[in-house]
């Protein structure tokens, strides 16, 4: 919600009433978009009523071809328009003008300058937010070949595609019922009505334009682990993989799935039922690894030169990772190519140096490269390491979480607020970070940690981490003590801390 929406909101829920202090133009502004919803809501309501009306029947045959239920057309709103003219005239009687219908995008005008039904003829399924409010409309043909196949509302007020999901306000409802683990992001509106229907409640359409920021910053509010499912042959395209690079920038852990070729999600669950498809889901690979794998299959891995290929293909995703994980994938690559894993690795150090010359290091101006490093290892192991905790992954101790483990600022103060939760006994949620932590970027970094690693390896690079915190931390400590000796003049002093050091040499 806006600011303004979300003071309404909790005047209306608290019984009070927001004192108005709103301007000439604001006030426009608002009832002309009350106007607009209010047009939504009696043409979503008079498309619904046409299915029970005898000239609804195509849409009810289609449905019932589709194997939808009634509960599900009711649940969805969905409705039918029979005709170009109905719904014009029916809001012309009820006295609306031309204007407002227009500006909702529910008529346009034909080549003879007729007002017709934007949606003529077309299965009508209501494009709802998540504050259940209509503000667009799919129509879907009925016939097999009329084009095009689905009509969306164009641009409007209460409209931007751009920023909407649909299903968003099932997900909400949802929410209100049980704890959404996850979201599954499928490309049609059949997809999400289908995979409802048979009870897998948590999907959501980008509505077949490729997706955006905006989208994927509304998912976040909702999960932070999204499970694309696009179609069988999608894997490949290009548009798919930005599609998976922006939900991971925006901080989702991603997954995906993969279903045979050439079927949908709506597709696969009506063959393959609700078990089915979650088998699919339940395989889904983590965003690197569906990527190596979508990868591994153009190219020929049974001849050298296919395999060379592929191993030199894999140099542009593993150079993005962090060190460990880094490790870890190109072990997966060995595997997956045949090649070992040295030469891989040979080939990766050569590719970053080459990048590294490409692009002049604009960084190295604070710190020296050595530092960087050096931290550089400590803080991802530490941000790991938070990530876990996060994610309540079952591997985490609570012992873990030392205060000595932690020398970045942000994660120092969130290693803070998780020790509070703790001894309140009481989950710690990414969420809160947003309230105290100053340097947004770096939750997000945290959130992304979970999907740099293949899941089956999660716990391995955990005890990874635990160990170069642990390691690091003792040169640390050593590097103080030594410090200290050096500046200290009290011989005594000297002879306690020269001790100290040993200890820590000797651990
Ligand atoms: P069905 O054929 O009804 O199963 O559709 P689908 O949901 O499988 O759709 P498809 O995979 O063909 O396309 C995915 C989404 O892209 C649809 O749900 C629509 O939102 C959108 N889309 C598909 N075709 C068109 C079109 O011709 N025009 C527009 N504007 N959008 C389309
Ligand atoms: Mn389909």
């Amino acid at each position: 919600m806006e600011y303004s929406e979300a003071m309404e909101w909790l005047a209306r829920r608290a019984g009070m009433e927001l004192p108005q202090e709103e301007t000439e133009e604001e006030r426009r502004a608002r009832a002309e978009r009350d106007k607009a919803l209010e047009v939504m809501k009696l043409a979503a309501r008079f498309y619904f009523d046409n299915l029970k009306k005898p000239e609804g029947k195509p849409a009810i045959d289609y449905i019932r071809q589709r194997g939808l239920s009634e509960s599900t057309v009711v649940e969805f709103g969905m409705g039918y328009s029979t005709d170009f003219t109905s719904l014009p005239d029916y809001f012309s009687k009820k006295g609306y003008d031309t204007k407002t219908l227009k500006n909702a995008c529910l008529v346009s005008q034909n080549d003879e300058g007729r007002i017709i039904d934007f949606f003529g003829g077309r299965l009508i399924i209501p494009i709802i937010n998540a504050r259940d409010q209509v503000i667009g409309f799919g129509g879907r043909t009925l016939e097999k070949d009329r084009m095009p196949k689905y009509k969306n509302s164009a641009g409007t007020l209460l409209f931007d595609k751009r920023k909407t999901l649909f299903g968003i306000n099932l997900i909400k409802k949802l929410q209100q019922a049980e704890t959404v683990n996850d979201i599954i992001l499928v490309e049609g509106y059949m997809d999400v009505i289908s995979l409802r229907q048979a009870g897998i409640k948590n999907a959501v359409a980008s509505m077949g334009t490729s997706l955006t920021v905006e989208q994927c910053k509304e998912l976040r509010k909702y999960t932070n682990v999204v499970f694309v499912s696009y179609d069988g042959d999608a894997a490949g395209q290009m548009a798919t993989w930005r599609s998976l690079d922006l939900l991971a920038r925006a901080g989702l852990e991603v997954r995906v799935l993969t279903m045979p070729e050439g079927l949908d999600p709506d597709d696969t669950v009506k063959k393959e039922g609700r078990e089915g498809y979650l088998l699919y889901k339940n395989a889904a690979l983590p965003l690197i690894d569906f990527k190596l794998k979508s990868l591994s299959k153009r190219y020929n891995l049974n001849t050298a030169d296919g395999k060379n290929k592929f191993a030199n293909a894999t140099l542009g995703i593993l150079s993005a990772l962090d060190p460990i994980a880094k490790d870890l994938y190109v072990k997966e690559v060995s595997k997956l190519s045949g090649l070992s894993a040295e030469s891989i690795a040979n080939s990766l150090s050569a590719e970053l140096e080459k990048r590294a010359r490409r692009a002049p290091v604009a960084e190295t101006k604070k710190e020296n490269a050595a530092q960087i490093t050096d931290n550089n290892a400590r803080i991802v192991a530490a941000r790991f390491l938070l990530a876990s905790v996060f994610s309540a992954k079952d591997y985490v101790k609570i012992t873990d979480i030392k205060d000595e483990y932690f020398d970045f600022e942000p994660h120092k103060e969130i290693a803070a607020y998780v020790k509070k939760c703790i001894e309140k006994r009481e989950p710690p949620k990414i969420g809160a970070l947003f309230d105290f932590v100053e340097d947004k970027s770096e939750i997000e970094r945290i959130t992304e940690a979970m999907s740099s690693v293949p899941v089956s390896q999660a716990e391995d690079y955990y005890i990874k981490c635990i160990q170069t915190l642990e390691k690091s931390g003792l040169q640390k400590k050593k590097a103080e003590l030594l410090e200290k000796i050096k500046i200290s003049s009290d011989i005594k002093e000297q002879q306690l801390l020269k001790e100290e050091l040993l200890k820590l040499i000797r651990r």
